[in-house]
């Protein structure tokens, strides 16, 4: 049962690196976008260091070629700059996009190896988030943080051995302290900085996330309760605690980026210090110390871009890491494939027990129902009903005991053949935003109208679905509030009723529903449920009256209990 979501994170580099070799194929374009943003970054240094080259020939030095095929070298690359960094940028959004495609696709297969029981209990919020921002962030890693990367190494080995032929070794030694200077401790010291005040923004504004939407969706009841006033107030107290956290990251980062920018400039006053030197003492002729400068002072850009990161490498990473685990994570239970379908005319529980981590919910439970029987169960809110008709569908591995259907353990039984036979409606009813009919044929694709129709007079919502608008073609969002839980309920019914399953396992049915219409599903399921067994979960006595036995299930245990007149 324990999450692999949870726990400790993995290294940075070795997030990184699972995250590249998730590119597939699409590394090749990420290879192309990094040499069209090399090239592009040569170019734009081509404009200037013809440019000093020209100076050079001005200045005494043997340069093969012209002033007009220098400025034709300039006009070119300054042309040809433009279209690499735009091929650059349309590589690295593109690759940035086709993986989020990937990545949902790989987290929707991950879901679904996982489901259900992956998606119960608290977990559910955090997948959700896995599943939308932090897919969103890894995008910023994809489009902006590899490629980068490469491109300033690339740049700054490219310029140094320009430098080192073209000018001077020692010109090209002075700009490469400055890259390591730039690319390495100065990240990590901010990095060092940011950490602290990011986790603490990123706290405040989940916080502040929940708090807004929540007021936002019970604000009847604010302005019912007359709390307001203080709703108001605490969310202004929250919105200046983010402001100032805000505040306080935004701070650091311009001194980080000033920092950055200042020690750019020591190094360029350090090339130029080191550049006159050498001329000064005959060492390098003036042309040639041009050049040299020109090139360093030009080249700086790249490894500004690695500078720059830390200040969202971190959710970078942290989003990565939870997505990969997601990826990861072993299923609750395997499917079953090639195993047996049996008829599922009885299912029967012996000593079953189960526990939620160290919680023990069921402890020996002794359950039968067959073909044309409805079994009732009762017992009070979270002594595990909900549990126990889960475990009939193998959600997760029972903790002991047996659960069979027609004499056949539930590990021997092909995992569509259960899902297909078996169906439950649990408490709450999700509705797709789709027509009312389309939500109906997802129990049964195939399905005609009569047969719709008919699973929806079983369950009482045909002729409430009637009084719609568009029918059985209105959608669900246009009806909004306006279905009540009991109606959305009862659609949930309609679908288990259209599936035609042997075996129905009803999760509190008429929970939502008033009297009337529970008589009309009861009556559905004493006349229809004659073909099929029928498990009801039930605290209303009234509901359980349409069972034919009842047991009670108490301390995880169920007893048998004398049908109440
Ligand atoms: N996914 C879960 N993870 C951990 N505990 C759970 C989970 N689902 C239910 N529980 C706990 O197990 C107990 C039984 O829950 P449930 O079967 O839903 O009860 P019932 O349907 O009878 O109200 C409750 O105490 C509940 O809090
Ligand atoms: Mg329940």
């Amino acid at each position: 049962m324990k999450s692999q979501t949870e726990g400790v994170r993995q290294s940075g580099g070795r997030i990184m690196a699972r995250l590249i070799v998730l590119l597939g194929s699409l590394s090749y374009v990420m290879v192309f976008a990094v040499f069209n943003g090399f090239l592009g970054y040569v170019c734009a240094m081509g404009v200037t260091v013809s440019g000093a080259v020209a100076v050079a020939k001005l200045l005494g030095e043997s340069v093969a070629l012209s002033y007009g095929a220098l400025m034709g070298i300039a006009i070119g690359c300054g042309v040809a700059r433009g279209l690499l960094r735009y091929v650059e940028q349309y590589c690295n959004h593109y690759i940035a996009f086709r993986i989020l495609a990937v990545l949902r696709d790989k987290i929707f297969g991950a879901l679904r190896r996982l489901c259900p029981a992956k998606l119960e209990g608290k977990q559910k919020g955090g997948i959700i988030a896995t599943i939308t921002a932090d897919i969103e962030t890894l995008e910023v890693f994809y489009a902006h943080t590899i490629s980068p990367v490469c491109i300033a190494l690339s740049v700054s080995l490219a310029v140094f051995l320009f430098t080192g032929f073209i000018s001077s070794w020692y010109i090209a030694l002075t700009a490469l302290a400055g890259y390591l200077v730039i690319a390495l401790p100065l990240p990590l010291i901010s990095a060092a900085k940011l950490r602290a005040p990011g986790v603490a923004y990123r706290q405040e504004f989940a916080s502040f996330n929940a708090y807004y939407m929540d007021s936002v969706k019970g604000v009847r009841d604010v302005l019912l309760s007359g709390s307001v006033g203080a709703r108001g107030e605490e969310i202004d107290r929250r919105t200046q605690a983010l402001t100032e956290k805000t505040r306080l990251i935004k701070r650091l980062s311009s001194r980080a980026g000033a920092l950055t920018a200042l020690t750019i400039s020591f190094f360029i006053a350090a090339t130029l210090a080191v550049a006159a030197a050498l001329t000064l003492t005959g060492a390098l002729s003036a042309g040639r110390a041009v050049i040299g400068i020109v090139a360093v002072f030009g080249s700086f850009g790249p490894v500004t871009a690695i500078a720059a990161l830390p200040s969202n490498l971190n959710q970078t990473l942290a989003g990565g890491d939870r997505v990969l685990k997601l990826l990861d994570e072993a299923p609750a239970v395997l499917p079953i494939e090639g195993g047996r379908e049996p008829e599922f005319d009885e299912v029967r529980t012996r000593a079953l027990c189960f526990a939620y981590e160290d919680k023990q919910v069921l402890r020996g439970v002794d359950i039968a129902a067959k073909r044309g029987e409805t079994v009732g169960i009762a017992g009070s809110s979270g002594c595990g009903k909900s549990t126990f008709l889960k475990l009939l569908l193998r959600f997760w591995h029972r903790g002991g005991g047996e659960i069979e259907y027609d004499g056949t353990s539930i590990d021997e039984i092909n995992t569509a053949a259960l899902l297909q036979n078996v169906t439950m409606v649990s408490q709450s009813t999700y509705l797709f935003n789709e027509s009312v009919l389309d939500n109906l044929l997802i129990a049964k694709p195939d399905a005609t109208r009569a047969e719709v129709e008919e699973a929806c007079a079983m369950a009482g919502i045909h002729d409430f679905i009637l009084t719609l608008p568009q029918g059985y073609d209105s959608r669900v969002a246009a009806l909004g509030d306006n279905l009540s839980a009991g109606e959305q309920q009862r659609l949930g019914l309609a679908r288990a009723f259209l599936r035609g399953s042997k075996i129905l396992l009803l999760d509190e049915p008429t929970s939502n529903v008033d009297s009337v219409n529970e008589g009309i599903i009861l009556r559905a399921l004493e006349k229809h449920g004659s073909d099929k067994s029928v498990i009801l979960v039930s605290h209303r006595l009234s509901t359980l009256s349409a069972a034919d036995r009842i047991y009670k299930l108490e301390g995880g245990v169920a007893h048998e209990q004398k049908k109440p007149c």
